[in-house]
């Protein structure tokens, strides 16, 4: 049996007041994003800024529904969003961070698989990767530069 170990980087800064300029407008655009969210059942609100290519700044909110499985995520909502208004601009940067109705998240919330795998699909079709800004309501703020860093063994159109 051969062992493989795969290494990702991540950027961490303890807060957000030592992030890159750009990174910091946009965690704030994502902060600007939680009134977007439709979260009435889990009380949990994910706002999330996504950067164009161009400089464009979209929003999404995470959009839940009565019937559960429905729920969309603020990841997904803003991606949609992006690519609907800009087609042909791709997204570079993706500001994420989440408000939890009841107690203060002090860590970063990573994206679920789901929308790793989305963010994935996005960066391959402009080939183009994406930045991603973490940060919970406080705390640590952790960036990668391309989604792949969050997601080893990914699966790609390139099977199909
Ligand atoms: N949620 C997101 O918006 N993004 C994620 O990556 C994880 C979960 C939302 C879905 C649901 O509205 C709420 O958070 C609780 O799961």
């Amino acid at each position: 049996m051969g062992k493989k170990k795969i290494t990702l980087e991540l950027e961490e800064y303890p807060d957000s007041s030592q992030l890159p300029d750009a990174d910091r407008r946009l965690l704030t655009e994502a902060r600007a994003a939680l009134d977007l969210a439709y979260a009435p059942y889990s009380g949990f609100r994910v706002g999330v800024a996504a950067l164009t290519a161009s400089g464009a700044v979209v929003r999404g909110g995470n959009l839940e529904n009565a019937a559960y499985p429905m729920c969309l995520c603020g990841e997904r909502s803003a991606l949609a969003a992006a690519a609907s208004q800009y087609p042909e601009d791709p997204v570079v940067a993706m500001a994420i961070t989440v408000k939890h109705r009841a107690k203060t998240i002090a860590e970063p919330a990573g994206p679920c698989g789901a929308c790793r795998q989305v963010i994935s699909e996005t960066e391959d079709r402009f080939k183009q990767p994406i930045r991603i800004i973490l940060q919970g309501e406080t705390g640590p703020v952790v960036c990668v530069n391309t989604v792949k860093d969050l997601l080893p063994l990914y699966f790609t159109g390139a099977f199909l």
